[in-house]
């Protein structure tokens, strides 16, 4: 099959492979680049376990073509914590905690970043809407919203 080669930036740092054209951003973090934080739920954009930010914004990386991202910053969350301090969301999920079985918390903190950065966290109600793609099968959503809300204060 077709091969092409992409450069991109995955958490501050220039990476470089060569993956067949149709490779997902979540399989390249994965398999190529060893970023295992992002998780494959459903491979089909109706989970997002394998949320990530793309230029700032939230994308099902599952859904996103990794040829497509050349020049692309990428941050998935393993680069969200600064050496030993976790990012504010990553404490509030442990303070809140907003988690059972864990699989789908990285996708969750990390759209939880996004939903901050973009401003949609005026009540719990707007924050469960624009959550609303991160499914949580034990059943957290009420203290994941709690954890995004004492991040946006
Ligand atoms: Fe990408 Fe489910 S694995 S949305």
């Amino acid at each position: 099959p077709p091969t092409s080669r992409v450069s991109l930036t995955v958490n501050g740092t220039r990476r470089t492979a060569t993956v067949d054209n149709r490779t997902s951003l979540l399989d390249l973090l994965r398999e190529h680049f060893g970023l295992t934080g992002a998780k494959k739920g459903c491979n089909a954009g109706a989970c997002g376990a394998c949320t990530v930010l793309v230029d700032g914004h939230r994308v099902n990386s599952c859904l996103t073509l990794a040829v497509r991202l050349e020049g692309a910053e990428v941050t998935t969350i393993e680069g969200l914590a600064e050496g030993d301090r976790l990012h504010p969301l990553q404490q509030a999920f442990i303070d809140q905690d907003a988690f059972q079985c864990g699989y789908c918390t990285p996708g969750q903190i990390v759209s939880g970043v996004g939903c901050i950065k973009e401003g949609h966290t005026g009540s719990p109600e707007e924050i469960r809407e624009w959550m609303s793609g991160n499914i949580c099968r034990c059943g957290c959503y009420v203290k994941i919203v709690r954890a995004v809300e004492q991040t946006a204060g």
